[in-house]
């Protein structure tokens, strides 16, 4: 008997669940195995957050919270995206949901008729495309080449709009490229999709506190004050304050799309937790010390990830911009035969040999829809990176090209 509904048929298993399974079983088997292939800060949530939780449960506010969000919670998004996105919205122009993962859902079912286009930035976070694909639509890959920078150019997306393009989806800074975009860049996308008002743009900033080198953060809707009322802001506090187990994403834009989310909403969960909803607000509206000192602790990681590498001849990494990620190149060993003879034809090859001959969890490009490279996490102390840097060092110098 088949139990999944037909509309599940074209979503393939995450490549990430499979890179963290194969690692644990691996563990399982006594082996020493690294796991780079988690998305999640390797911190601990800060005890004020953590303290506010205890406080709202205590207070009793353990009932249903409002669909759209708790007023307390609405109200620290919408002061944390004036303060420092210098964007104004009012609570009625946002939305608190389980995670920016089902800000994005409740967005893409909102508004998706079939076969509605959307525009993805090849390599992009893979569940954009799943979201999608369930729900009916058509993603469309933009491939943005490391020679690029990993950024789609005005060009590009201007030849990719046609009159079925529902939503540009936006990274920024991305997962898995750590792609930035100058201020510039960003005004020069927006003036193409001016030209294109029934394009929206959902610019999802969940690394947004994870920037190097002095950048400053901004915006899409604040880079593009006339693409405002066509561009959902979705931001969370998972990334920024080590809050992945709370599940506290938000989404501010134009009301009637907000609403028709809150619509999608009430039938999905009713809203989020109220407990982390207070705890996330704590979190935007207090101290924001442990968002820099995340930040520096991942912006040396990154730092000796892209020293190491560029020790390794055949592999080849750019320093990412933002985000915790390394997506390292690895065309040169297309090809290339393993100890056990064993010729690695593409990026899964490559990512299954390390694991076997390095002991390090990793996800191939193909999950992300760009080929051929490798994605680390740097969400590890700088201790387990070297160790895992000192394996692939050897595993690499190994294979015979
Ligand atoms: C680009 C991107 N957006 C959204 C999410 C999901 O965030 P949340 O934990 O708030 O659902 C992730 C998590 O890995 C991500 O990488």
């Amino acid at each position: 008997m088949k139990f999944a509904a037909s509309r599940l048929d074209p979503v393939k298993p995450s490549a990430s669940a499979w890179v963290s399974q194969a690692a644990k079983d691996a563990k399982a088997r006594g082996e020493d195995v690294v796991d780079l292939g988690l998305g999640e800060p390797d911190f601990d949530t800060p005890e004020h957050i953590i303290t506010a939780a205890h406080e709202a449960a205590l207070r009793g506010e353990t009932r249903y919270p409002p669909t759209n969000g708790t007023l307390a919670m609405r109200q620290a998004a919408a002061d944390k995206l004036n303060r420092e996105n210098n964007l104004s919205y009012s609570v009625d122009e946002v939305i608190i949901s389980n995670g920016a993962k089902q800000v994005l859902f409740n967005a893409m079912m909102a508004t998706l008729e079939p076969e509605d286009e959307v525009l993805l930035c090849a390599p992009y976070f893979g569940q954009y495309k799943d979201i999608i694909l369930i729900l009916g639509g058509a993603p469309v890959a933009l491939s943005c080449p490391a020679e690029s920078g990993f950024r789609l150019t005005p060009e590009q997306l201007e030849s990719a709009i046609t009159p079925k393009t529902r939503w540009l989806l936006l990274n920024l800074p991305s997962n898995p490229a750590g792609a930035v975009y100058s201020d510039d860049e960003l005004r020069a996308l927006g003036a193409v999709l001016e030209k294109h008002p029934h394009v929206l743009i959902l610019s999802d900033e969940i690394y947004e506190h994870i920037l190097f080198d002095g950048r400053k953060f901004l915006s899409f809707a604040a880079a593009n004050p006339s693409l405002k009322d066509h561009t959902l802001t979705v931001n969370g506090v998972s990334k920024a304050y080590a809050m992945t187990g709370w599940r506290i994403g938000y989404g501010a834009g134009p009301q009637p799309l907000i609403a028709a989310m809150t619509k999608v909403q009430s039938q999905i969960s009713s809203g989020a937790c109220a407990i982390a909803q207070a705890a996330a607000a704590a979190a935007l509206n207090g101290p924001q010390d442990a968002v820099k000192e995340f930040c520096a602790a991942f912006e040396a990681r990154r730092n000796l990830v892209v020293e190491r590498i560029a020790a390794i001849d055949g592999l080849t990494l750019d320093p990412p911009g933002g985000a915790f990620y390394g997506l390292i190149g690895c065309h040169a060993l297309i090809g290339a035969k393993t100890p056990d003879g064993e010729t690695l034809n593409d990026d899964a090859a490559i990512t299954a040999y390390i694991l076997k001959d390095a002991g390090i969890a990793a996800v191939p490009g193909s999950a992300y829809d760009l080929s051929p490279f490798v994605r680390i996490s740097t969400a590890a102390s700088l201790d387990v990176l070297a160790k895992a840097m000192d394996r692939l060092h050897i595993s690499i110098a190994k294979l015979n090209r």
